[in-house]
């Protein structure tokens, strides 16, 4: 049987980026004889206007069956005054909280034609690729105590980092599975000198090594040393693993290092399913974008590299994968540029579709 796929383009410039995967998607099943069982169904503010619900319980539903999910983006002020619980963001939390996301992959990748648009120097950036694994539904942000209490005549605000052996121990497998489809590296980041939850994390880690990854090479560093190697000499990096506090801040930085909002694609992984693939949920960093929302000016690639990701991730398609990202590379380097990727004067943008149809274009070459 095919592998599955359903796409949740969402709202704003959700649907207009996924209509150009759509033709990614549709160039591997008539040019390389791979076809996607793809089913799209509806998500945020676009499944509240027909089910008076972010996310139905039928989708929710289908996006535990399938392989993996792919989401455009959710949101837009239409939606703003809405009912928190109602509110489109709901959608894909309930999405990500049902299908216990616990990994976040960011990828920090630089193409060379976009080397120039990073603020640090070129031969720092240049041809980047590394991955930063962030711990993304426990610690800090969920443990328990937690609030603002009065102490005396003052309020103290209290957040409790928690963090259990098995609730590192699977993040860690991730970033070890996936160093084994890259560069066979993991740095694992925590601040062990001065926070328990930061020792049991480095022990953890080093156990799952020794006893199920011993091929690939592992390494530790203090997270703020870490964010100062991020900075000085990211390239030193492949998979980079850390916990969700850490990993919020490092994967913001690392994602700046490379330039556009609408360049970076993402991807939510949870424990292996039957098939032994983990479930998973593949979506651009970028929101709804509602102020170029209907004008065709939306960059698709973030999408398009997160449908990459799936291939490489979720459909065990690695050249696939570098094929998709190579053929991205092409059109970069022919100096297209949506209009988020201008620098340079006297250069006219391309629109969403013609960004899809140069991809398409630069696959058909490939
Ligand atoms: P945003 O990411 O939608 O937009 C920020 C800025 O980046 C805007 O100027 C936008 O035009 C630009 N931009 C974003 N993606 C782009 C692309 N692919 N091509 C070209 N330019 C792009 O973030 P913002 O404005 O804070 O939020 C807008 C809406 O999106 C809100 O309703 C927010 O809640 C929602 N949102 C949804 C997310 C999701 O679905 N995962 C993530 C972030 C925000
Ligand atoms: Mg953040």
């Amino acid at each position: 049987t095919n592998p599955s796929l359903l796409i949740l383009p969402g709202d704003g410039i959700g649907p207009e980026v996924m209509a150009e995967v759509r033709k990614i998607i549709e160039w591997f099943g008539t040019k390389r004889n791979m076809a996607f069982d793809v089913s799209e169904d509806l998500v945020g503010g676009a499944a509240y206007d027909k089910h008076g619900t972010p996310l139905h319980d039928d989708t929710m539903a289908k996006a535990q069956e399938v392989d993996a999910v792919l989401l455009g983006a959710v949101g837009g002020p239409k939606y703003e005054a809405l009912d928190f619980s109602v509110k489109p963001e709901r959608g894909l939390l309930r999405l990500r909280k049902e299908m216990d996301l616990f990994a976040n992959l960011r990828p920090a990748q630089c193409f060379d034609a976009l080397a120039d648009f990073s603020s640090l120097k070129k031969d720092v950036v240049a041809g980047l690729d590394i991955m930063i694994v962030r711990e993304l539904t426990s610690g800090i942000y969920f443990g328990e105590p937690r609030g603002i209490i009065k102490e005396g005549n003052e309020r103290v605000g209290i957040n409790t980092q928690r963090y259990t052996e098995s609730e590192i121990a699977r993040v860690a497998r991730s970033a070890f599975e996936l160093a084994r489809k890259r560069g066979n590296k993991v740095c694992s980041m925590e601040k062990a000198n001065v926070m328990e939850s930061g020792v049991l994390w480095r022990d953890v880690v080093t156990e799952v090594h020794q006893a199920e990854y011993p091929d690939v090479e592992l390494s530790h560093m203090y997270a703020d040393a870490g964010a100062m190697q991020l900075c000085r000499w990211p390239k030193q990096f492949d998979v980079i693993v850390t916990d969700n506090l850490f990993g919020d801040l490092l994967s913001d930085a690392a994602a700046m290092l490379t330039g556009s909002l609408g360049m970076l694609p993402s991807a939510s992984l949870g424990a292996p399913m039957a098939n032994g693939r983990p479930k998973a949920l593949y979506e651009p960093v970028h929101g709804s974008a509602p102020d170029i929302a209907g004008q065709g000016k939306a960059n698709p690639i973030a999408c398009i590299l997160s449908f990459a990701m799936a291939l490489r991730y979720s459909f065990d398609l690695g050249a696939e994968a570098d094929r998709l990202e190579a053929a991205v590379e092409q059109v970069l380097a022919d100096g297209k540029r949506t209009a988020d990727l201008l620098g340079e004067e006297g250069v006219t943008p391309v629109s969403t579709g013609e960004m899809g149809d140069a991809v398409v274009a630069a696959l058909d070459a490939s």
